[in-house]
C-alpha cells in the first residue's frame, strides 16, 4: 500500500516538473492577446487616451508626452525616450521602475511573452 502511494507521489511530481519546465513556446501567445492586458486601457489610435494615454508612436518617443494626458509626476520628471528595453523593464514591473507611477499593472513576469509584446508594439510606430 505504501508503495503504490508513494509512487503515485512520484508520478505527480514528475508530471509537475514536466509542466513547469517545458517551454514557454508550446503555450506562447500571440502579441494581439498579450496587448489585451493593456487594450482595456490603452488604445494604439493617436490622441486617442483612455484610462492609460495612447501609445501610438510609443518607441522614438520621449515618456509621458501625449498631450491631453494627466501624468503622474513621476512620469512627467522623466527625461528618458521609450526604447525596447525600457518598455520591457516597465511592463515586467512597473512600479519597480517608477515607484509611484499611476499606472494600475502588476506586471507581466514571462520574459518571453514580454518580448513578442515589446517587439509588436515597436512595430506599431
Ligand atoms: C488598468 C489600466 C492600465 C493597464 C491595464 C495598463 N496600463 Fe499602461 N498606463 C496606465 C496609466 C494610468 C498610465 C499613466 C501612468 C502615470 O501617469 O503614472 C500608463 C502609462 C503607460 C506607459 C507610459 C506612456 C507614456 O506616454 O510615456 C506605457 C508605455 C504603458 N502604460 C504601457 C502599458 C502596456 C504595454 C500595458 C499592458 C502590458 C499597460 N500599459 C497596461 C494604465 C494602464
Amino acid at each position: 500500500m505504501w508503495n503504490s502511494s508513494h509512487a503515485r507521489i512520484w508520478l505527480i511530481a514528475a508530471v509537475f516538473s514536466v509542466a513547469f519546465l517545458s517551454p514557454v513556446g508550446s503555450f506562447a501567445q500571440s502579441a494581439e492577446d498579450l496587448f489585451k492586458d493593456c487594450a482595456t486601457c490603452h488604445s494604439l489610435e493617436p490622441g486617442k487616451n483612455g484610462v492609460g494615454p495612447s501609445l501610438h508612436g510609443l518607441v522614438g518617443r520621449r515618456i509621458a508626452t501625449v498631450e491631453g494626458f494627466r501624468y503622474s509626476n513621476i512620469l512627467k520628471a522623466q527625461t528618458v525616450v521609450w526604447n525596447e528595453s525600457l518598455l520591457d523593464r516597465f511592463i515586467a514591473d512597473p512600479q519597480a521602475m517608477f515607484r509611484g507611477n499611476k499606472m494600475p499593472y502588476s506586471g507581466m513576469s514571462d520574459a518571453a511573452a514580454r518580448k513578442v509584446l515589446v517587439d509588436w508594439l515597436v512595430s506599431q510606430r
